[in-house]
């Protein structure tokens, strides 16, 4: 594979500074062929004159006749220019919502006005995927690749499947743990039509045999590892902005799982600061669920950082051997984020150092409680995704967060991706209620709102109303 000086304006690069060797957008690679590091794509930003303002993305909305402009992913298209305007893929991702939210913003203990929730659950197969997912597909087919693979835990191939029904560009294939997503989420990749194998052991064993496979058949991989699928992963900070009047907030609070999203957040920003778009970065936490506390357990408590890129990464193969000896698996009912081995390690250390960043872990019961807190506010979303409140909460007790600080926590999925988890927090069936959450550790659903059971009798149903309404 040759590795060359880039004279075009968008190329791959590995990650490494001491690596950096540098490969077409055309080369379909997961890994860097010279030292085997995350690759980016990277732009040489001179040569491309990136808008002066940030302004310039709103006027496109008087454009969004044409796709690519009604697109929340391709309205910043000068922002991940690796691709011709006719090869951009669009099935309408990207229109999401950044709402205001006193009521959670109370719970966590902020002022009012201050947090912020960016629903990512609006987007077309319901989770932040979808931004990631057009950018895979568009780069897919600039290489005129036929079949697309990923592992997940169940948001990735709902994505793969809904891109790959809509756009019939290619053909989906999913790799799950069995029994490890939830039915919302099988449901859409089956629905879709992906061919689904689903593979006795979880997402981390999944993410190792779909490496194997995609190599030995020549499949196209959409999993984060591919780097064009965190440059559509970007514009959710782009959107976000957007819907500030382009005011930088003091905090970003992200779930973090494969660690895609982080990263991707943290090259957004560097890059708009590097342009001249905005004068500061804006913090950002990003929390774990404690039973998959992989970046957590090495951030905060191994002190392992990227340190300009030189970081000596011993200790994450160290607390992988000790995770293989003690045979220990990610175990959490957020099963969006339930990985050991997150996949973008590096780039998310990368993004901290970027971002003077934090790393938290959250409870299950921490988890369930500001789920709840989100549905009473209105949006509602999945477990993995209140891991961004329960983790702002956290902050703020902390003291890390200040109340008047702005806080912009990430909703990365819908809340009908899982309502086991939401039913079984309501429930007043407390068998239901122990073989969810109880076996998990959850003992208390502090903010449930219980069905009432009545006969089928006015009578009952009206006292009912009564009593309760
Ligand atoms: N939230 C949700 C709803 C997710 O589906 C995921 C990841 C994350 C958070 C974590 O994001 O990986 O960028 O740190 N889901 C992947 C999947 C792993 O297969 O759907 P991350």
């Amino acid at each position: 594979m040759a590795v060359a000086i880039q004279t075009e304006v968008a190329f791959q690069k590995c990650i490494s500074p001491a690596c950096a060797a540098t490969y077409a957008i055309d080369q379909v690679l997961t890994s860097c062929p010279a030292c085997g590091n995350l690759l980016d794509v990277t732009y040489d930003w001179d040569r491309l004159s990136p808008p002066a303002s940030l302004k310039t993305f709103e006027e496109k909305w008087q454009r969004r006749h044409d796709p690519i402009d009604f697109s929340g992913v391709w309205r910043f298209h000068e922002m991940l220019p690796f691709a011709p305007r006719e090869k951009v893929v669009t099935i309408g991702e990207g229109q999401t919502l950044l709402a205001a939210s006193d009521g959670v913003g109370s719970f966590v203990g902020m002022r009012p006005g201050n947090l912020f929730l960016e629903y990512e659950g609006l987007n077309p197969s319901g989770s932040f995927k979808d931004n990631g997912m057009s950018a895979a597909f568009t780069h897919a087919r600039m290489i005129g690749a036929r079949r697309a693979a990923c592992a997940s835990t169940g948001n990735t191939s709902a994505s793969l499947a809904v891109y790959c029904a809509v756009t019939r560009l290619m053909r989906g294939i999913i790799f799950i743990g069995s029994g490890k997503i939830s039915y919302g989420k099988l449901s859409q990749a089956l629905d879709y039509g992906a061919l689904t194998i689903q593979i006795a052991g979880d997402f981390d064993d999944a993410m190792a045999r779909v490496k194997e496979v995609s190599k030995e058949l020549g499949i196209y991989l959409v999993n984060s590892v591919n780097p064009f699928r965190l440059e559509g992963q970007k514009t959710i900070m782009y959107r976000v902005l957007e819907s500030l009047r382009w005011e930088v907030p003091d905090w970003i609070v992200v779930p973090g799982g494969n660690l895609g999203n982080s990263s991707a957040f943290g090259k957004a920003f560097a890059e708009m600061y590097e342009v001249g778009l905005i004068d500061r970065i804006p913090r950002l936490a990003v929390i774990n669920a404690a039973g998959a506390n992989t970046l957590y357990e090495l951030y905060h408590n191994r002190g392992l950082r990227w340190k300009g890129g030189t970081a000596d990464l011993t200790p994450a193969c160290l607390y992988y051997d000790e995770l293989d000896q003690k045979e220990q698996r990610a175990n959490t009912i957020a099963s969006a984020i339930e990985i050991n081995r997150p996949v973008n390690l590096n780039k998310c250390l990368r993004a901290l150092e970027v971002c003077d960043g934090v790393v938290r872990q959250v409870t299950e019961q921490e988890i369930l409680d500001a789920k709840a807190q989100v549905g009473a506010g209105g949006l509602g979303c999945e477990p993995a995704s209140a891991a961004s409140v329960a983790g702002a909460k956290k902050l703020l007790s902390e003291g890390v967060i200040a109340p008047s600080d702005r806080v912009v926590c990430i909703l990365t999925g819908h809340q009908l991706k899982d309502p086991t988890a939401t039913v079984a927090y309501h429930t007043t069936d407390q068998k239901l209620f122990n073989e969810v959450l109880g076996s998990r550790g959850v003992s208390r659903a502090s903010f449930a709102n219980r069905a009432v059971s009545v006969g089928n009798r006015m009578d009952e149903i009206v006292q009912a109303i009564e009593l309760y309404g």
